[in-house]
Order: structure tokens, then C-alpha cells, then sequence
């Protein structure tokens, strides 16, 4: 049986890896997709969501929009690590299909709803403001929810600030709220998605399925690692995003460590820093786990065998 996911992002060039690592995993059936202002404004980062979408032939899902700011703070944008469209390199076709008129919020609600319980996975690659108002507006979706596999925080490292990771950052109230909850939630942070590196072999790889989705992800990658090169002093780009979606496909992917998981809120130099208790064995309360060591060589073999699946879409 695939595993439902909803996936709420903020495209972004990891966040349209991830949406085809998705699409292309029989592993995974996508159920939703929401997205919410961050790596650009809503508007387009919603517009990017169909782009990809189009790009891929994706038939079926809803697509819905969210949240334009976080809860409590003014918007903040990427836009030296993901150009002034959310996806700048390829050129980005016109999107072929109507966004669905319910609010993300209401997306995520009703499809969590209408499921049986622990049928749908939250996979949030953004700011969790949607997910975070979802479980304000209808608390009974923490309870049905099967778990939450997020990307965001480090319990080791940050790259908005020394110490705090930027989906988590930019909207730390929201975090704060889906940490809290007690449904399961597993945070791939960057400690783990600073080992998936869209390397040159990496792209060789994706470039030899040689369809135009594959192509789409090659010119993706190569406007990347400009940006992490000149932004970050990365050699090669981390693709953060897709992670999250692979530990759904396959757990063994990687490693994690069960972890009291909390965000700083507070700190003059340490807001949105996201601090995992590693010093006592987790008791049984704990529904917060970490990632921890990537399986690089599996988890590019998942997304290039998900492009090969999604072929050469029907124009
Ligand atoms: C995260 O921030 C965004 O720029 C990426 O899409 C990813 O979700 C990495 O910190
Ligand atoms: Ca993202």
C-alpha cells in the first residue's frame, strides 16, 4: 500500500525535487499539495508548485495555496539562494491547470479528515505556518495524522543564522506549534541534508535519463550550486528538501535519533534554533526524532529513479 503524503512546500529548487521524487516513488501516493510564502512570496512560489507540476504531468492533485506571511512576523524570502522567480534557471512554462479555490489550510484539514486515522503523512518542506494553523483550526487532525516528516532545523549547524535553519526561522511560532503537538514528528534537518549534495556525478546521473523533467532538475541544480557557491561557499548544492520525502518511501535512508525537540523563541543571537535534548534516554513521551546520517548513494538512486518513472510527460 503507498503511503499518503501531503506535500506543503515553498518551490524553491529542493522543494521541485521533492514534488517529483513524489510523484515518480510508487512507494508514495500524493494526496495534496499546499504551498506557503517562503523561499518567494505565495504568489510565486504557488505558481512555481504548478510550473513543476506541468513540467512533470502531474494529473489528479490538488494543488491549493496557503499562508502569505507567518503567524507572527513579517514575510522573509530566499532570494540569493533561489533568484527573484523562487526558481530561477529553467524557463518555466505557463502552469496547465487551475489551483483548487479552498484555502492550504482547509486543503490539509479536509484530506486528513476525510482519511482514516494515520492514513496521511505531513510533509512540510517550508515555513510550517499551514501546519501549524491546521492543527489550531481543527485539533482533532494531530490525533488522525500519521506523522509529520518536516524538513528544517539542525541540531548541529543553522544557515540563516550560526545556529537556526531558514524554514524554521523565518516562522518560529509555528514551528514551536508542531513541535508541541504530540503527533510523531521526525525534523531532517541540515545535518542531514548537508550530505545530499547535488554533485557533478549526481547531475551526470539525472542527465542520462535524458527526458525534459530530468533536464528541468539538471538546469535546477546548476542555477543551485551558483547560488550555494556564492551565498553559502558550498562546492556543490545540498538538496534539502527531497530528504524528507525519501525517508517516506524508504525509512533506511537514513538514520534518526528519537530527541525532546524544542525552538528557541526567544534569543537575541539563537532565534529559531531548534534544540534537541540529547543527554538522557528519550522517555516514553517523546514523539520528536531527528535525522542523522544519509544513505547518499540510495537516496540519489530514489530520485533518479523517480524521474525515470516520470518519463516524458504528454504535451
Ligand atoms: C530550506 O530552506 C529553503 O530555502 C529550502 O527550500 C529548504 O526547504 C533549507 O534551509
Ligand atoms: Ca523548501
Amino acid at each position: 500500500m503507498p503511503r499518503k503524503i501531503l506535500l506543503d512546500c515553498d518551490p524553491g529548487h529542493d522543494d521541485a525535487v521533492a514534488l517529483l521524487l513524489a510523484w515518480g516513488s510508487p512507494e508514495i501516493e500524493l494526496v495534496g499539495v499546499t504551498t506557503v510564502a517562503g523561499n518567494q512570496t505565495l504568489e510565486k512560489v504557488t505558481r512555481n508548485a504548478l510550473a513543476v507540476a506541468t513540467v512533470a504531468g502531474i494529473i489528479g492533485v490538488p494543488f491549493a495555496a496557503g499562508c502569505a506571511r507567518p503567524l507572527v512576523r513579517d514575510v522573509e524570502t530566499a532570494p540569493d539562494i533561489h533568484g527573484d522567480s523562487g526558481l530561477d534557471g529553467p524557463v518555466l512554462p505557463e502552469p496547465a491547470f487551475e489551483l483548487d479555490p479552498r484555502h492550504a489550510v482547509d486543503l490539509i484539514i479536509d484530506t486528513v479528515m476525510a482519511a482514516e486515522p494515520g492514513e496521511i503523512t505531513l510533509v512540510p518542506t517550508g515555513a510550517l505556518t499551514n501546519i501549524a494553523l491546521a492543527a489550531r483550526k481543527e485539533p482533532r487532525v494531530v490525533e488522525r495524522v500519521r506523522e509529520v516528516v518536516l524538513m528544517g532545523g539542525g541540531y548541529s549547524v543553522g544557515n540563516w543564522s550560526a545556529v537556526a535553519e531558514f524554514n524554521i526561522v523565518i516562522d518560529p511560532e509555528a514551528a514551536h506549534i508542531v513541535f508541541s503537538e504530540k503527533w510523531p514528528v521526525t525534523m531532517v534537518g541540515l545535518d542531514l541534508t548537508h550530505q545530499a549534495l547535488a554533485t557533478p556525478e549526481v547531475e551526470r546521473a539525472i542527465a542520462e535519463v535524458g527526458t525534459s523533467p530530468a533536464r528541468f532538475v539538471v538546469e535546477l541544480m546548476d542555477f543551485f550550486r551558483e547560488s550555494y557557491r556564492h551565498a553559502q561557499g558550498f562546492e556543490h548544492p545540498p538538496v534539502h528538501d527531497p530528504c524528507a520525502v525519501a525517508y517516506v518511501i524508504d525509512p533506511d535512508v537514513m538514520t534518526t535519533r528519537r530527541a525532546p525537540l524544542t525552538v528557541e523563541l526567544t534569543g537575541t543571537h539563537t532565534l529559531g534554533m531548534t534544540v534537541a535534548d540529547f543527554r538522557a534516554a528519550p522517555g516514553p513521551g517523546v514523539t520528536t526524532q531527528v535525522a542523522v546520517d544519509l544513505d547518499t548513494e540510495r537516496f540519489w538512486g530514489l530520485v533518479v529513479d523517480a524521474l525515470r518513472r516520470i518519463g516524458e510527460p504528454p504535451r
